[in-house]
């Protein structure tokens, strides 16, 4: 039965998407059965992964707004045990034309279900914002990640997604928890990094994880290479950090 978590912040360029990209390729290299849904129309995760989103024929879209099957648009990736559900340029409508539909909060999470004996862990990325895609990743979702980006104090925008996470758990999945906050980009030289750490820490005291991401070069051009920082650059701080991350993932799962 597949543990589901999305990586959120509407915030922009806090590591959502590296994040997920890199846990799933760590959950695979252990032999994991992993899926990786984006659900952003920015494709960054699809392209992440080395495939073109121009080429493919149907994405997410075609699963939430036409009810296409979801085998009909997994691709499977070069990483072993890695399926992905690619993104398309076409979502960023689905936000508006979702709101039409009943049941639109669901439709990610319905998808989903025939999927669930087939994996181990379901990881969905989502767009900066608080939309209907981001709200149907949470709704599909067993726990949710909040990377957090050590550049800026993060508490206020931070009031909002956890209002929004509140707002789903309540009236939506009662199954929805907070898994952890991820500190992402520390830089050691700076001053606010310690205070982002520091207030992450107090605000989280139970569910922030220990690991802490730091600022790497290779993590920002793994991308463009379409490969997992594991496999781009395995010695380097990134690949480090992201390793130690899945383990302690792994070791706090919750049972
Ligand atoms: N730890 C890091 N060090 C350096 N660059 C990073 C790091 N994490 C992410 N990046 C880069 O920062 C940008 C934003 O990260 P991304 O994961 O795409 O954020 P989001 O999905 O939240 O918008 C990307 O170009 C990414 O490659
Ligand atoms: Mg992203």
């Amino acid at each position: 039965m597949a543990r589901i978590y999305a990586l959120a912040n509407q915030k922009g360029g806090v590591g959502k998407t590296t994040t997920a990209v890199s846990l799933c390729a760590y959950l695979a290299a252990r032999g994991k059965r992993v899926l990786l849904v984006d659900m952003d129309p920015q494709a960054n995760a699809t392209s992440s992964l080395g495939i073109d989103k121009n080429e493919l024929e149907n994405s997410v879209y075609d699963v939430l707004i036409s009810s296409s099957t979801v085998d009909a648009v997994l691709v499977v990736t070069s990483q072993r045990g890695l399926d992905l559900l690619p993104s398309a340029p076409a979502l960023a409508g689905a936000d508006i034309e979702l709101i039409e539909l009943t049941g639109r909060e669901n439709k990610l999470a319905n998808a989903l279900r025939p999927l669930h004996a087939q994996y181990d862990f379901i990881v969905i990325d989502t767009p900066p914002s608080l939309g209907l895609l981001t709200i149907n990743a949470l709704v599909a979702s067993d726990g949710v990640v909040i990377p957090v980006q050590c550049e800026y104090l993060p508490l206020e925008g931070l009031a909002q997604l956890l209002q929004t996470i509140e707002m789903v758990h309540r009236s939506l999945n009662p199954q929805l928890r907070i898994r952890g906050v991820l500190m992402t980009m520390y830089d050691p030289r700076t001053r606010i990094a310690r205070e982002v750490v520091q207030d992450v820490r107090r605000q989280f005291p139970r569910n922030t994880f220990r690991t802490i991401i730091p600022r790497s070069v290779k993590l920002s051009e793994a991308p463009s290479y379409g490969e997992p920082i594991g496999s781009y650059a395995p010695d380097s701080s990134g690949a480090q950090a992201y390793d130690a991350f899945g383990q302690e993932f792994l070791a706090t799962e919750w049972q």
